[in-house]
Protein backbone atom coordinates (compact mmCIF):
# COMPACT_ATOMS: atom_id res chain seq x y z
CA UNK A 1 0.00 0.00 0.00
CA UNK A 2 1.45 3.49 -0.39
CA UNK A 3 2.49 5.91 1.53
CA UNK A 4 1.09 9.44 1.62
CA UNK A 5 1.91 12.15 4.09
CA UNK A 6 0.03 14.53 5.54
CA UNK A 7 1.94 18.20 6.32
CA UNK A 8 0.39 19.28 9.17
CA UNK A 9 0.51 18.98 12.76
CA UNK A 10 -2.60 19.15 13.73
CA UNK A 11 -5.18 16.08 14.82
CA UNK A 12 -8.46 17.84 14.02
CA UNK A 13 -7.12 18.25 10.06
CA UNK A 14 -5.27 14.83 10.24
CA UNK A 15 -9.05 13.37 10.90
CA UNK A 16 -11.28 14.80 8.84
CA UNK A 17 -8.27 14.22 6.32
CA UNK A 18 -8.36 10.26 6.86
CA UNK A 19 -12.25 10.50 6.75
CA UNK A 20 -12.98 12.42 3.28
CA UNK A 21 -9.51 10.08 1.71
CA UNK A 22 -10.50 6.95 3.89
CA UNK A 23 -11.47 4.38 0.54
CA UNK A 24 -8.58 5.49 -0.89
CA UNK A 25 -5.99 2.76 -1.58
CA UNK A 26 -3.21 4.26 0.72
CA UNK A 27 -1.83 5.01 4.36
CA UNK A 28 -2.05 8.48 5.53
CA UNK A 29 -0.09 9.78 8.29
CA UNK A 30 1.33 12.87 9.37
CA UNK A 31 4.65 14.33 9.36
CA UNK A 32 4.71 14.06 13.13
CA UNK A 33 4.19 10.04 12.69
CA UNK A 34 6.76 10.01 10.15
CA UNK A 35 9.48 11.13 12.86
CA UNK A 36 9.99 14.26 10.26
CA UNK A 37 9.75 17.76 12.02
CA UNK A 38 9.34 21.16 9.21
CA UNK A 39 9.44 24.08 10.28
CA UNK A 40 8.76 26.58 6.70
CA UNK A 41 7.94 30.01 6.59
CA UNK A 42 4.63 30.55 4.89
CA UNK A 43 5.71 33.69 3.17
CA UNK A 44 3.68 33.24 -0.38
CA UNK A 45 0.79 35.83 -0.82
CA UNK A 46 -1.94 32.67 -1.70
CA UNK A 47 -3.29 30.27 -0.24
CA UNK A 48 -2.03 27.83 -3.17
CA UNK A 49 1.42 29.22 -3.06
CA UNK A 50 1.82 28.61 0.83
CA UNK A 51 0.51 24.77 0.28
CA UNK A 52 2.96 24.04 -2.43
CA UNK A 53 5.70 25.99 0.03
CA UNK A 54 5.12 23.85 2.40
CA UNK A 55 4.23 20.38 0.28
CA UNK A 56 7.74 20.95 -1.53
CA UNK A 57 9.88 21.61 1.90
CA UNK A 58 8.36 18.20 3.35
CA UNK A 59 8.47 15.98 -0.08
CA UNK A 60 13.06 17.02 0.46
CA UNK A 61 12.56 14.87 3.26
CA UNK A 62 10.73 11.81 2.32
CA UNK A 63 10.45 9.64 -1.19
CA UNK A 64 6.29 9.13 -0.36
CA UNK A 65 3.67 11.25 -1.74
CA UNK A 66 3.32 14.15 -0.03
CA UNK A 67 0.35 16.63 0.80
CA UNK A 68 -0.14 20.11 2.32
CA UNK A 69 -2.91 22.92 2.89
CA UNK A 70 -3.45 26.33 3.17
CA UNK A 71 -6.86 27.59 4.54
CA UNK A 72 -8.30 30.53 5.96
CA UNK A 73 -11.32 33.04 5.95
CA UNK A 74 -11.84 36.12 3.21
CA UNK A 75 -14.47 38.32 4.34
CA UNK A 76 -15.26 40.71 1.29
CA UNK A 77 -16.10 43.92 3.27
CA UNK A 78 -12.57 43.62 4.46
CA UNK A 79 -11.07 43.78 1.02
CA UNK A 80 -10.80 39.59 1.86
CA UNK A 81 -8.93 39.89 5.14
CA UNK A 82 -7.85 38.32 7.18
CA UNK A 83 -7.01 35.88 4.17
CA UNK A 84 -3.60 34.54 4.15
CA UNK A 85 -3.13 35.58 7.75
CA UNK A 86 -6.37 33.85 9.10
CA UNK A 87 -3.75 32.48 11.32
CA UNK A 88 -1.68 35.14 12.32
CA UNK A 89 -4.63 37.66 12.55
CA UNK A 90 -3.84 39.85 15.58
CA UNK A 91 -1.43 37.59 16.69
CA UNK A 92 -0.74 33.69 16.48
CA UNK A 93 -1.50 33.40 20.17
CA UNK A 94 -4.34 35.48 20.05
CA UNK A 95 -7.72 32.93 21.33
CA UNK A 96 -10.05 33.49 18.46
CA UNK A 97 -12.77 34.94 21.08
CA UNK A 98 -10.83 37.98 20.33
CA UNK A 99 -10.25 37.38 16.94
CA UNK A 100 -14.02 36.99 16.30
CA UNK A 101 -14.71 39.85 18.36
CA UNK A 102 -12.47 42.33 16.52
CA UNK A 103 -14.52 40.95 12.86
CA UNK A 104 -18.06 41.10 14.67
CA UNK A 105 -16.31 44.81 15.74
CA UNK A 106 -15.08 45.84 12.35
CA UNK A 107 -18.67 44.69 10.40
CA UNK A 108 -20.71 46.34 12.86
CA UNK A 109 -23.63 48.23 11.51
CA UNK A 110 -23.21 46.42 8.05
CA UNK A 111 -26.21 44.72 6.65
CA UNK A 112 -26.24 41.19 6.14
CA UNK A 113 -25.97 41.48 2.15
CA UNK A 114 -22.48 42.75 2.50
CA UNK A 115 -21.20 40.42 5.25
CA UNK A 116 -20.81 37.76 2.31
CA UNK A 117 -17.39 35.14 3.16
CA UNK A 118 -15.58 32.25 2.66
CA UNK A 119 -13.32 29.90 4.11
CA UNK A 120 -10.89 28.71 1.10
CA UNK A 121 -8.33 25.81 1.27
CA UNK A 122 -5.54 25.17 -1.11
CA UNK A 123 -4.23 21.53 -1.08
CA UNK A 124 -0.87 20.81 -2.83
CA UNK A 125 -0.06 17.16 -3.56
CA UNK A 126 3.91 16.60 -4.72
CA UNK A 127 4.79 13.33 -6.00
CA UNK A 128 7.87 11.39 -6.10
CA UNK A 129 8.76 12.29 -9.45
CA UNK A 130 8.60 16.00 -8.86
CA UNK A 131 5.14 16.13 -10.15
CA UNK A 132 3.17 19.06 -8.44
CA UNK A 133 -0.80 19.34 -8.18
CA UNK A 134 -2.82 21.87 -6.39
CA UNK A 135 -6.71 22.18 -6.04
CA UNK A 136 -9.31 24.55 -4.49
CA UNK A 137 -12.19 24.46 -2.61
CA UNK A 138 -14.15 27.02 -1.11
CA UNK A 139 -17.41 27.22 0.72
CA UNK A 140 -19.41 30.40 0.83
CA UNK A 141 -21.25 32.08 3.58
CA UNK A 142 -21.35 35.47 5.33
CA UNK A 143 -20.51 36.79 9.02
CA UNK A 144 -23.32 36.39 11.71
CA UNK A 145 -23.83 39.39 13.92
CA UNK A 146 -23.17 37.06 16.85
CA UNK A 147 -20.74 34.13 17.46
CA UNK A 148 -22.77 30.76 17.96
CA UNK A 149 -22.15 26.54 18.37
CA UNK A 150 -19.63 24.74 20.21
CA UNK A 151 -18.20 22.42 16.92
CA UNK A 152 -15.58 23.31 14.70
CA UNK A 153 -12.56 25.63 15.68
CA UNK A 154 -11.31 29.23 14.61
CA UNK A 155 -13.86 31.46 12.50
CA UNK A 156 -16.28 28.97 12.79
CA UNK A 157 -18.41 30.48 14.92
CA UNK A 158 -19.24 33.42 13.02
CA UNK A 159 -19.28 31.72 9.60
CA UNK A 160 -22.89 31.20 8.48
CA UNK A 161 -23.97 29.03 5.77
CA UNK A 162 -27.08 30.33 4.57
CA UNK A 163 -28.56 26.66 3.97
CA UNK A 164 -28.46 25.82 7.22
CA UNK A 165 -29.13 29.31 8.63
CA UNK A 166 -26.70 28.48 11.09
CA UNK A 167 -22.90 28.74 11.52
CA UNK A 168 -20.59 26.16 10.69
CA UNK A 169 -19.89 25.82 14.87
CA UNK A 170 -23.24 24.29 14.89
CA UNK A 171 -22.89 21.96 12.68
CA UNK A 172 -21.52 18.22 12.94
CA UNK A 173 -18.20 17.19 11.82
CA UNK A 174 -19.90 15.22 9.41
CA UNK A 175 -22.16 17.77 8.00
CA UNK A 176 -19.23 20.30 7.72
CA UNK A 177 -17.12 17.85 6.08
CA UNK A 178 -19.73 17.54 3.70
CA UNK A 179 -19.53 21.05 2.29
CA UNK A 180 -16.27 22.85 3.62
CA UNK A 181 -13.41 24.41 2.21
CA UNK A 182 -10.95 21.95 3.31
CA UNK A 183 -13.17 18.75 2.12
CA UNK A 184 -14.35 20.62 -1.43
CA UNK A 185 -10.51 20.57 -2.16
CA UNK A 186 -9.44 17.09 -0.78
CA UNK A 187 -12.42 15.46 -3.14
CA UNK A 188 -10.68 17.17 -6.15
CA UNK A 189 -7.26 15.92 -5.01
CA UNK A 190 -8.72 12.70 -4.57
CA UNK A 191 -9.59 12.05 -7.46
CA UNK A 192 -6.20 13.35 -8.89
CA UNK A 193 -4.48 10.57 -6.88
CA UNK A 194 -6.40 7.96 -7.58
CA UNK A 195 -4.79 7.94 -11.22
CA UNK A 196 -1.74 8.01 -9.77
CA UNK A 197 -1.71 5.25 -7.02
P1 LIG B 1 -3.69 26.89 8.36
O1 LIG B 1 -4.38 26.42 7.11
O2 LIG B 1 -3.40 25.77 9.28
O3 LIG B 1 -2.53 27.77 8.04
O4 LIG B 1 -4.69 27.79 9.20
C1 LIG B 1 -5.48 28.76 8.65
C2 LIG B 1 -6.35 29.45 9.66
O5 LIG B 1 -7.57 29.75 8.97
C3 LIG B 1 -6.76 28.64 10.87
O6 LIG B 1 -5.93 28.85 11.95
C4 LIG B 1 -8.12 29.23 11.17
O7 LIG B 1 -7.97 30.45 11.83
C5 LIG B 1 -8.67 29.56 9.80
N1 LIG B 1 -9.46 28.43 9.29
C6 LIG B 1 -9.15 27.58 8.28
N2 LIG B 1 -10.11 26.65 8.10
C7 LIG B 1 -11.05 26.93 9.02
C8 LIG B 1 -12.29 26.30 9.36
O8 LIG B 1 -12.71 25.27 8.79
N3 LIG B 1 -12.97 26.85 10.37
C9 LIG B 1 -12.54 27.95 11.05
N4 LIG B 1 -11.40 28.56 10.80
C10 LIG B 1 -10.64 28.06 9.77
Amino acid sequence: MKKIIFATGNQDKMREIREILKDLDANIVSLKEEGIQLDVEENGMTFEDNAVIKAKAAAKMTDAIVLADDSGLEIDYLNKEPGVYSARYLGEDTSYDVKNQALLDRLSGVPKESRTARFVCAVAAVFPDGEVIVKRGTIEGYIGENPEGENGFGYDPIFYVENYNCSTAALSREQKNAISHRGNALRAMKAELEKRI
